[in-house]
């Protein structure tokens, strides 16, 4: 776990310093190119490159971001990336932890190594002055990536490593909390929500195309979280605490833009005949979890393990002295944000089908990583 000093953190509040300055001050584990470039076990998986938004980064990856993300949460996952979906899947590939895109220094052996372009804030849509690090700018970084190894390696070998990558795409979320938490100055407030699903879902498909054109031929493409239920949405929308205690509203958007992603994917599937491309469904895995907290080992549904006020949801986790003793029993680590085990279950159920079956389709993740292109 990189867990930053305290007078680390003062200085980054204060925009003294900004995490890159951090991160590029780190020294970076040297990586064996040749070892990462042919996996760990018998996998058909070259490396993992990672695109999206608070769902895949917890802030290693973000230019300025206590700045930006102050609103939330200076914690968005326990300041550690090895409680995210992404990580905790490449360790069930085998593959060693994925650089942050801003954390290496370009040179060949750490793209072989996978990147992580993901980034707290990203969004699909580009809006103001929030947009760095969006879906486009996350796109270019992925081609630019792809088109050094074309240039440092034989052509063949840079196509056919390409080709055996998977690239795991998570956005959305801050789309919708950008609509839901500060509507009023949201370009897409006016918009239905079958609009906005439309938009954004579109925005997606077409990025699927954009990292086929780039060669990428196994992508994961992931759902939105029932955004309704995290502490911070329904301490917004005052609902009392009974039933499932989610904000149905909020939730009913989020699933329309799954539903259509869901969609397009069956649909590139055909379209991009040689392409394996999988939607992960992880609204319904939580949804499972949040409506039988107990079997799986949930002690408390509502409250935030860090965080203040009512149920942690009124002010953001700021220090990793706020969070709660055992962070395992809680469903949310803080306003917004599932704790490490909740991304482990759906790792697993991702992974294998087990201990939650049918969330990602036509394949699981595990099926995908096997399959030959
Ligand atoms: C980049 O980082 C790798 C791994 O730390 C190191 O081996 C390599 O020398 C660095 N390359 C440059 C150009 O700094
Ligand atoms: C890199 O991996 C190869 C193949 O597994 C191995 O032969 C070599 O010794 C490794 N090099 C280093 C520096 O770890
Ligand atoms: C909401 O948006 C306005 C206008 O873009 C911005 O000035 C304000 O800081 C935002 N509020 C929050 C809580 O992010
Ligand atoms: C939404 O529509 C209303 C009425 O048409 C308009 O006054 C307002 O500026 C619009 N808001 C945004 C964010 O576009
Ligand atoms: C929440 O609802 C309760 C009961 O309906 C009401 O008394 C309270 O003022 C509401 N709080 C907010 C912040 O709207
Ligand atoms: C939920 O709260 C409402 C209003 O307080 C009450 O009428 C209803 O019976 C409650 N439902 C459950 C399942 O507890
Ligand atoms: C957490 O553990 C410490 C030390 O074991 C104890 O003093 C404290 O009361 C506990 N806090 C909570 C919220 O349970
Ligand atoms: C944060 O995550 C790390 C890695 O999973 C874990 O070891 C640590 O206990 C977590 N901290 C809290 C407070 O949950
Ligand atoms: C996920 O699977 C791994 C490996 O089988 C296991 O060690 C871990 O406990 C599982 N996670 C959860 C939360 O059940």
């Amino acid at each position: 776990m990189r867990r930053r000093g305290s007078f680390v953190h003062f200085l980054l509040l204060m925009g003294i310093v900004t995490s890159n300055n951090i991160v590029h001050g780190q020294q970076i584990e040297a990586q064996n190119a040749t070892r990462t470039a042919n996996g760990r076990n018998d996998s058909h998986v070259s490396a993992l490159y990672v695109l999206g938004d608070s769902s895949v980064d917890c802030g290693q990856n973000t230019l300025f971001y206590p700045l930006l993300h102050s609103r939330f949460s200076l914690f968005p996952c326990n300041g550690s990336d090895a409680t995210l979906l992404p990580q905790l899947l490449a360790e069930e590939i085998g593959l060693k932890s994925i650089q942050p895109f801003y954390g290496q220094n370009g040179s060949l052996e750490q793209v072989l190594g996978g990147l992580n372009f993901g980034s707290t804030q990203a969004t699909i849509m580009n809006q103001g002055s929030y947009s760095h690090q969006s879906l486009t700018q996350q796109l270019r970084q992925v081609s630019e990536s792809m088109q050094l190894l074309q240039l440092q390696l034989n052509k063949d070998t840079a196509l056919q490593f390409t080709k055996s990558s998977i690239f795991f795409l998570s956005f959305g979320k801050e789309d919708y909390i950008d609509l839901f938490l500060n509507s009023s100055s949201s370009p897409m407030f006016n918009h239905s929500s079958q609009n906005f699903a439309t938009i954004l879902a579109n925005q997606m498909a077409n990025a699927v195309r954009y990292l086929y054109n780039a060669n990428a031929r196994k992508i994961i493409c992931l759902g939105i979280m029932p955004l309704g239920c995290t502490p911070r949405i329904v301490w917004e929308s005052n609902v009392t605490a009974n039933g499932s205690g989610c904000v149905e509203h909020v939730n009913e958007w989020v699933l329309e833009y799954n539903r259509l992603l869901d969609e397009h994917v069956a649909k590139l599937n055909t379209e991009l005949h040689d392409a394996k491309i999988v939607f992960c469904d992880v609204y319904n895995g939580m949804m499972e979890i949040i409506n039988k907290p107990g079997q799986y080992g949930f002690e408390d549904a509502k409250r935030a393990c860090c965080g203040l006020g009512l149920n942690g949801a009124m002010v953001g986790c700021m220090s990793m002295d706020m969070a709660c003793n055992q962070s395992s029993t809680h469903i949310w680590w803080d306003l917004l944000n599932p704790t490490q085990k909740v991304n482990s279950i759906l790792a697993n159920a991702t992974w294998s089908g087990q201990p939650i079956p049918g969330l990602c389709h036509p394949f699981t993740i595990l099926e995908l990583v096997n399959m030959k292109v």
